[in-house]
């Protein structure tokens, strides 16, 4: 996000907003190589290469970026007519407000991002990205090929028909069989009614990977911070390290409260 030099300058610690006035109006300060004099340039700390007598500033990112291993019963909005419990609610120790990158059903659990960084928000989530989501899906019964191919090759909905997609066979069990579908469009409910459409009863759907980036191992309710190099390359920027990111953690949050109920919410209505 673009901001005030002098206020990138005296955010970094260095010297105070008025000193850092002087240091722009000086001369000494450079943008991407480029001598800046004019108060009120702005720049953007995150992306651009900011000097003050030719030494690159430390500045402590405040961009969050957050994977959740979203469970069932929670919703993917900030506030809820409802009172229902918020995926927001498993980051109590996340020191500033983050914003859910698209949405995952209310029963619908695995990977979600999350961050406060809007303009990497709307890149991954706009169309021409076309980022890769894949969803595990349990289905009541026996899968056959016809419907696989059927939804690999498109299903018409009610907004019309969906893109190939890549769908395969994970597991069979007795009473259910798992599916992977690979989509890159986000419609609402999508995979839900393209399993519908193939008369396929949905028991549980679990996002596994988006892009490049796979849920791995976080249990139900826990998150870590992204690191430099998954946050570029999901928005397809080159990897670079001027700035110091938030350290990678696993937090546990309402985990352990989560497991114990059995993968569901406590203490709240369920839908
Ligand atoms: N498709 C769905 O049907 N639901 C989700 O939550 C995500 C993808």
């Amino acid at each position: 996000m673009l901001e005030r030099l002098q206020k990138i300058i005296s955010a970094a610690g260095i010297t105070s907003r008025r000193a850092s006035e002087a240091l722009i109006l000086n001369g000494q300060v450079a943008v991407n190589g480029v001598v800046v004099t004019e108060l009120g340039s702005k720049a953007d700390p995150d992306k651009d290469t900011i000097t003050v007598d030719g030494k690159p500033l430390k500045i402590e990112s405040h961009r969050l970026y957050i994977l959740l291993n979203k469970p069932p019963g929670y919703i993917t909005a900030l506030k809820d007519s409802q009172d229902r419990p918020l995926v927001t609610d498993l980051l109590k120790d996340v020191p500033d407000r983050v914003y859910p990158v698209g949405r995952l059903d209310y029963n619908t659990e695995g990977l979600l991002l999350l961050t406060n960084d809007g303009d990497w928000a709307n890149r991954l989530m706009h169309p021409r990205h076309e980022i890769e989501k894949e969803y595990h899906v349990r289905v009541r019964g026996k899968v056959i090929d016809q419907q696989l191919k059927r939804m690999a090759e498109g299903v018409e909905l009610e907004d019309g028909k969906t893109a190939p997609a890549v769908v395969s066979l994970v597991k069979s069990g007795e009473q259910n069989d798992w599916i992977s579908v690979a989509i890159h469009e986000g419609r609402n409910r999508q995979v839900r009614r393209m399993c519908e459409a193939v008369s396929l009863s949905v028991v549980r759907l679990k996002r596994i990977r988006y892009g490049s980036l796979m849920l791995g191992t976080l249990r139900a309710g826990q998150f870590r911070y992204l690191s430099d190099a998954e946050v570029r390359e999901l928005s397809g920027e080159p990897a670079k390290s001027l700035f110091v990111r938030q350290p990678q953690r696993e937090v546990s949050q309402k985990a352990a409260r989560t497991e114990r109920s059995g993968g569901k919410a406590s203490g709240r209505r369920q839908q």
